[in-house]
């Protein structure tokens, strides 16, 4: 009884003392360690070595010295490679699901049966990088209507915890945050997210650089949308598009002409920057 008690803290130090954070990419490879000190130099030939998840499902198993795929769980089948100079059991084509807590125990099969030498904890964080964030106008930019356009971005892990627009004129930089969009892959379990700015054209210049940020709580990352440059149409313009509007429904067999007549009102005032 007390030899039993002795053994079962001596087990709750060893994995509590060794204990291992792993970290690994979408799709890539995870390493999970067994940091194990074969200070009696004991052969593979004699020992028992296995890795489990979270719900004891067995990720690999080496058994005297061979591969032993009977207990492997199907999920974690053709996906492993046990690196025997580290004692260390690889994960290939990480998913988000694989998130958690693993275990690599360490058996020696002596002539008494199992002897338990090792045992150690690991938990792996998965990440997925955004792809670069993608501004998009929701409507042309005039003084009159203002900025009002969407960025977004897809196929990233975890949550973003906000979403920016930097709006940088000659003078200044402006921080909007915008109302964030979230939509999760039902298999991947990746993030897509966007979110809309329709702020006031800024008075004190003609022409605006905005930036979509990403900010993750994680590793304090961000990711930037490459920048995205806007002059304001003025507001003489807005007016004369809104008349060549109108008149198009009249001229029902010339609208092709007026249709270039018309795109070329914005291109030709762009060059009027005397507001
Ligand atoms: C995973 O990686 C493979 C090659 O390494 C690539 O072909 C595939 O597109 C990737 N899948 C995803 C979802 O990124
Ligand atoms: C461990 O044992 C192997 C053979 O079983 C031997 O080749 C190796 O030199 C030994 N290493 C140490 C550090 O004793
Ligand atoms: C184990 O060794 C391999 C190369 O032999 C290396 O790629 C890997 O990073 C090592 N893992 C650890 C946890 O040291
Ligand atoms: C993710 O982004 C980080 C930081 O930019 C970079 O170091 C890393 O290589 C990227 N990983 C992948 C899988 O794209
Ligand atoms: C921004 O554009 C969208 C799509 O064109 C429109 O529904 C929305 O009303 C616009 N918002 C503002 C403030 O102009
Ligand atoms: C911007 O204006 C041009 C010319 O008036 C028009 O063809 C285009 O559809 C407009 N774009 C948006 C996003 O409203
Ligand atoms: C996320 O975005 C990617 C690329 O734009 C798209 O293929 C995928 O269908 C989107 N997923 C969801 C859940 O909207
Ligand atoms: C994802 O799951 C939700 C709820 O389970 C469902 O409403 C939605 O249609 C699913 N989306 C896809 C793309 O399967
Ligand atoms: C920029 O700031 C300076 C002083 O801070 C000011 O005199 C100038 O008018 C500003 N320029 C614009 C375009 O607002
Ligand atoms: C903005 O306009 C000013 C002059 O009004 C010019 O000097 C500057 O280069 C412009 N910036 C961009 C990003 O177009
Ligand atoms: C606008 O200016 C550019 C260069 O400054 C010139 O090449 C172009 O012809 C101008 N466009 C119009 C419509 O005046």
């Amino acid at each position: 009884m007390g030899l039993r008690i002795t053994l079962f803290v001596a087990a709750l130090l060893l994995s509590g003392a060794a204990s291992h954070k792993s970290q690994a990419y979408f799709n890539e490879t995870a390493d999970l360690p067994c940091r194990f000190t074969n200070s009696r130099n004991i052969s593979l030939g004699e020992l028992v070595i296995f890795w489990q998840d979270h719900q004891n499902l067995v990720l690999y198993e080496s058994y005297l010295g061979n591969e032993k795929p009977d207990n492997v769980d199907a999920k974690y089948m053709g996906r492993t490679s046990f690196d025997q100079d580290n004692w260390t059991l690889r994960l290939h084509n990480v998913q988000i699901k694989d998130k958690g807590f693993y275990q690599c125990f360490i058996h020696h099969k002596g002539p008494r049966g199992l002897v338990h030498l090792f045992q150690m904890t690991s938990e792996l964080s998965v990440f997925a990088n955004f792809s670069e964030p993608e501004i998009s106008p929701l409507s042309n930019i005039t003084r009159q209507s203002g900025i009002n356009l969407t960025c977004s971005s897809s196929q990233g892990y975890p949550q973003p915890i906000r979403i920016s627009f930097w709006l940088k004129t000659k003078n200044s930089t402006v921080e909007h945050d915008g109302v964030m969009e979230i939509l999760q892959d039902n298999d991947t379990e990746l993030y897509n997210v966007s979110t809309s700015l329709s702020v006031p054209f800024p008075d004190d210049t003609s022409n605006v650089t905005i930036v979509c940020v990403i900010y993750m709580d994680s590793r304090e990352t961000l990711f930037f949308s490459p920048p995205f440059n806007t002059e304001a149409i003025n507001m003489e313009s807005d007016e004369t598009k809104e008349r060549e509007k109108i008149h198009v429904p009249e001229q029902d067999d010339e609208e092709a002409p007026c249709v270039l007549h018309c795109s070329k009102i914005p291109s030709g005032d762009r060059n009027a920057t005397h507001f």
